[in-house]
């Protein structure tokens, strides 16, 4: 079975005039990882807006695990656009937030599976720490810890590299891949960098209209093991330019 699956969706934010998203259906298996690539203001957060059920599609179904969203509760781990951490709360109070509010966790129980989390992330030791305490690229793995402590076995990332500089970015891709391998999670992961789509997807989806009809999906020719010098493969440059040139075209469309 699908872990998400989009039916013939379309949506329109109320008092606009056009549509977003027009009868678009697609589908996502388990344990894989795709990127969707776009141009900004595609709709792309919108995608993820509904499958979290933020929102709810004007037409057509949103099903995560088989089931309605919108019917069930704390679907999917979402890491939204913008920062996320609370400053006034410790790095352990902001990871401690998915389970305050599933409620029914025991404080105890709470504190281990942070400090689980933490060390997982590389952050061991950092659960008294306050945001501002911590680089870019630790407070973006504090906020992925935070979604994986949602239980879900569906992420949502929305650009969560996109703030950090070339280097970090770098290694938090790497250190996100060796995450999927180790975690076995269907990732879904928002970007407009076409390499990042391709280091990290077994296929990219890519928006080629707005509204968005359908998504077109690009396998990717490489493993779990790749490494970044795998992108200097002919085959990989060759794909790369592919991706840039379906972004050029929708923006002069
Ligand atoms: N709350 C809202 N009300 C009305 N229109 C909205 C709202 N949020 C987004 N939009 C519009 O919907 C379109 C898609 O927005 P969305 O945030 O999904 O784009 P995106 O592909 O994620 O862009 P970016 O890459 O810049 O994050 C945009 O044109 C935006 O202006
Ligand atoms: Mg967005």
């Amino acid at each position: 079975m699908s872990v998400l699956e989009f039916d013939k969706v379309t949506y329109r934010y109320p008092g606009d005039d056009k549509n977003i998203l027009e009868n678009l259906s697609f589908a996502v298996e388990p344990g894989s990882f795709h990127c969707i690539l776009g141009v900004s203001g595609c709709g792309k957060s919108t995608i993820f807006r509904l499958t979290n059920g933020l929102l709810h599609q004007t037409e057509g179904r949103v099903l995560v695990g088989g089931e309605p969203v919108g019917g069930r509760r704390h679907v999917c781990g979402y890491m939204p656009q913008k920062d996320l951490l609370f400053p006034w709360r410790t790095v352990g109070e902001n990871l401690a937030l998915p389970m305050e509010i599933r409620g029914g966790i025991p404080k105890k129980e709470q504190l281990l599976r942070i400090d689980a989390a933490l060390a997982q992330v590389g952050l061991a030791g950092c659960r008294g720490k306050r945001p501002d305490e911590l680089s870019g690229g630790m407070r973006q793995r504090a906020a992925f810890a935070r979604t994986m402590l949602t239980g879900s076995d569906l992420l949502l990332l929305d650009e969560p590299f996109s703030a950090l500089d070339f280097l970090t970015r770098l290694t938090m891709q790497e250190w996100l891949l060796d995450q999927w391998r180790t975690t076995g999670k269907t990732i879904l992961f928002i970007t407009h960098d076409v390499e990042e789509a391709l280091f990290l997807s077994s296929s990219v989806l890519v928006v080629e209209s707005t509204p968005i009809r359908s998504l077109r999906e690009i396998r990717v020719p490489l493993g779990a093991d790749r490494t970044r010098r795998d992108l200097t493969r002919p085959e990989l440059v060759e794909l790369r330019e592919e991706l840039i040139g379906m972004l050029r075209k929708q923006v002069t469309e």
